[in-house]
């Protein structure tokens, strides 16, 4: 089934199948703006940014309406990049090894149980979640604590829908992710480099804002393994390590909850870890950043951008010291 509509509904194959891929990378970036444009009208485009290595895979194409929105101008991260230098240390620690190791994730059938601080508790299967909300296409920049950062369009929608779905208590503050872990699947697991599962948390609010991501997939198809299937958070404004891959569990609580790198090196990662270039880690400075696919001997780095640049979400934190609450 072609992704690719034009605004009046008819459907065209890719650009990618029959245009070279460099008029078709310029293509894609015109059609950004064009999206950008769109949003001032009140109007939304419906397009789905995909390149040539993400068409090859050939994983399950997924349609979603881009949401102007929600994009960065930046270019995006070549797919292949995106999935081959990942963070999931279920599949080992080495950057290319969640894709080499990966396959073995099975990511059907797949549910999702809610419960804790919730009037209505539910387990959702995989499809159930795909359904829940509109799926939205949304151009985000990620980065990760390591100093590196990448600009991807995700495929989800915002986790408030489900939030509001679940009905939550008057008790409930705090979320609780929960991943898979699996010793039969995930190869990583036999490494005590983590206290397993992978768990992380948000405050309600921060889970509530509507740039949080549930994410399903990425440059038009579904999540590969590697990148998290089949379901994930996207927080941009924090470091990498908050977006929790493969959830399978989330937990509405009264108090904060313990998180995975919080419980490995607490002086390192905090509970908030939101993108600051005026507070380091302990062993290295976060001022700068290299973006992926980038890299050449000569590239200059960027300068960190506080929030990375997502400046939508400081009334959060209106009158917390973020230098005490990293
Ligand atoms: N989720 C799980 N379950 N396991 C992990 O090791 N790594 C985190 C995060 N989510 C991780 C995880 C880190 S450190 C980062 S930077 C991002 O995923 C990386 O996401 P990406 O591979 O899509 O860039």
């Amino acid at each position: 089934m072609p992704l690719y509509r034009r605004p009046n509904g008819i459907d065209l194959p890719f650009p990618s199948e029959i245009t070279p891929r460099e008029v078709f990378e310029s293509r894609r970036s015109f059609m950004r703006q064009i999206a950008v444009g769109a949003a001032g009208a009140g109007g939304l485009l419906e397009l789905s940014t995909s390149d040539a290595w993400a068409q090859a895979s050939g994983a399950q194409k997924l349609a979603a309406k881009a949401n102007p929105a929600y994009v960065v101008m930046d270019k995006a991260t070549p797919y292949k990049d995106a999935t081959t230098y990942n963070n999931f240390y279920e599949f080992g620690t080495e950057k290319s090894y969640p894709a080499e190791n990966a396959g073995s994730l099975k990511t059907r059938p797949w549910t999702v149980a809610i419960e804790g601080e919730v009037k209505k508790p539910m387990t959702l299967d995989i499809d159930s979640l795909l359904k829940l909300a509109p799926l939205e296409e949304r151009i985000y920049r990620l980065r990760c604590v390591e100093g590196w950062s990448m600009v991807i369009p995700w495929i989800g929608y915002s986790l408030s829908a489900l939030i509001k779905k679940v009905e939550p208590t008057g008790s409930a503050k705090y979320l609780e992710f929960t991943t898979l872990a699996d010793n039969r699947q995930m190869p990583g697991l036999r490494a005590p480099v983590l206290e397993w599962p992978y768990v992380e948390g948000l405050r309600m609010d921060e889970a509530m804002h509507p740039l949080a991501l549930l994410s399903v997939g990425m440059y038009g198809q579904v999540l590969p393994n590697q990148s998290g299937a089949p379901v994930r958070m996207v927080l941009p404004w924090k470091y990498g390590f908050k977006s929790a891959k493969s959830i399978v569990k989330i937990r509405f609580l009264k108090d904060q909850p313990q998180t995975a790198w919080n419980i490995a090196a607490a002086r390192e990662y905090g509970f908030y870890s939101n993108v600051n270039p005026d507070v380091d880690h302990p062993r290295w400075s976060q001022a700068t950043e290299r973006r992926i696919g980038e890299d050449g001997f000569f590239t200059k780095k960027r300068k960190t951008l506080m929030f990375n640049g997502y400046n939508e979400v400081a009334s959060l934190y209106a009158g917390m010291d973020l230098k005490k609450y990293f």
